[in-house]
């Protein structure tokens, strides 16, 4: 999707064995479109080669503070200078410490040093064995380091190439990607905490059978990831699907429209936004059998009753803190036709400021979309896209809308 579209990221290899995870980190970012610059320390080349790097970064790489190839034999200087960002990935324990003292006794500590803080941001993903991250001088520095204006990125848990188990894996490359992505967005939902659903509802008939719809959670996850990069915290309730929660999110999962009112009405106090995605079941089956219906062989069907399920938006939209205008609601309706009719519509029975109308045929299970924006002053097409971009361009939309924004 080019995101990185004009970006150019000196990529800082620190010695560790994630380095091998820096070479396809190197790969997506340019694959994204930014151009990238690596700069690698003395201990990174015993673990990964300068060609493997310059081979995929398209350009030579740089060790050396005392490399001749530049004219003025100033890398530390040119490089630094030219950068949107610098990435340090891996960051060994001992670059950290180096950082915290200001060291810059070999390239990549000098042009850290050397960068202009207020326009080239450094973001540094840790990498090390738990014990070293666990260390109370790692720590410090850490904090150090952060407070200093670098940002730290998160440490994975898992399997560490030491055979040990714990905190302190580098990031992987794509968490590395959304990360990077997220630190360039504009934050537009700074201060927001956003509250989405996302997915079907399963409506249980018996402990072996239930009622859905083709929901794919696609669009709502898309919109979680988009608010969470745009600086709002947020927290995604999501029906039964099979998708990665996006990074920073908090996710609740729940079964039926029941369960998803009880986790929404409980997170939506302390919310103020909150984008009603999911595709809710209208109704559910009036007696849910405790034991497996069975097949008795006389041919005859089972009859099944239903009874409404709640309106998740609209018992939000009408709740005290909504109705006093701090919760900002926007409801999603899927429709098979005649959408601006439909959309417009159920925008006033629900109550809502913004009602986002789309097809939902054209959109279960797709990785694109076309939506229809309703509001007070008339409505708004966001043409045929992927789930991506409309996430980003509603976000956008909707803080556009948010009172304390506009102020
Ligand atoms: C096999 C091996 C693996 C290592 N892995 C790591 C690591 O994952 N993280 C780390 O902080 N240091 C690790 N080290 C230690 C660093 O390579 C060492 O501290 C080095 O001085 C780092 O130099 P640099 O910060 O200039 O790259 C490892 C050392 C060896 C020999």
């Amino acid at each position: 999707m080019n995101e990185l579209a004009g970006k150019h990221i000196v990529l800082g290899l620190s010695g560790g064995v994630a380095c091998y995870k820096a070479a396809d980190l190197c790969r997506q970012l340019i694959k994204e479109g930014a151009t990238v610059q690596v700069v690698m320390t003395e201990a990174a080349m015993q673990f990964i080669t300068p060609v493997t790097m310059q081979a995929l970064s398209g350009r030579p790489v740089h060790g050396s503070q005392w490399d001749a190839r530049e004219p003025n034999n100033m890398p530390h200087i040119n490089l630094s200078r030219e950068a949107d960002a610098i990435l340090v990935a891996p960051c060994s324990a001992d670059f950290v410490a180096r950082l915290a003292q200001g060291r810059a006794d070999e390239l990549l500590s000098l042009l850290c040093l050397a960068r202009p803080q207020e326009r080239v941001p450094l973001l540094l993903a840790p990498a090390m064995n738990r014990e070293m991250w666990a260390h109370p001088a790692t720590q410090r520095n850490l904090a150090q380091v952060a407070q200093d204006g670098a940002t730290v990125l998160a440490v994975g848990n898992g399997d560490q190439a030491c055979g040990e188990t714990g905190d302190g894996r580098m990031l992987e490359p794509e968490e590395l990607l959304e990360e990077v992505i997220a630190f360039f967005t504009p934050k537009v939902l700074a201060g927001q905490k956003v509250l989405v659903t996302a997915g079907p509802t399963f409506e249980a008939i018996d402990p072996v059978r239930g009622i859905t719809n083709h929901s794919s959670g696609k669009m709502g996850f898309a919109i979680a990831r988009a608010a969470r990069e745009a600086g709002a915290e947020v927290t995604l309730v999501a029906g039964p699907v099979h998708l990665a929660t996006p990074r920073g999110v908090h996710r609740i999962n729940v079964q039926s429209a029941q369960n998803m009112l009880e986790a929404v009405m409980q997170k939506a106090q302390r919310a103020s936004v909150f984008i009603a995605t999911a595709a809710v079941a209208d109704w559910r089956p009036a007696t849910q059998s405790e034991q497996k219906i069975k097949k008795d062989g006389s041919g005859q069907t089972p009859v099944l009753g239903f009874v409404e399920n709640p309106d998740i938006l609209a018992t939000v939209a009408q709740s005290q803190h909504a109705l006093v205008g701090d919760l900002f609601c926007v409801g999603f309706a899927a429709e098979s036709h005649d959408l601006l009719a439909h959309a417009t519509a159920k925008r006033q029975r629900k109550g809502v400021p913004l009602l986002v109308g789309n097809l939902g045929p054209a959109t279960f299970g797709q990785d694109d979309n076309a939506l229809l924006l309703v509001d007070a002053q008339g409505h708004r097409e966001l043409p045929r896209a992927s789930k991506r971009i409309l996430a980003q361009q509603l976000v956008a939309e909707i803080a556009q809308r948010l009172p304390a924004l506009q102020a």
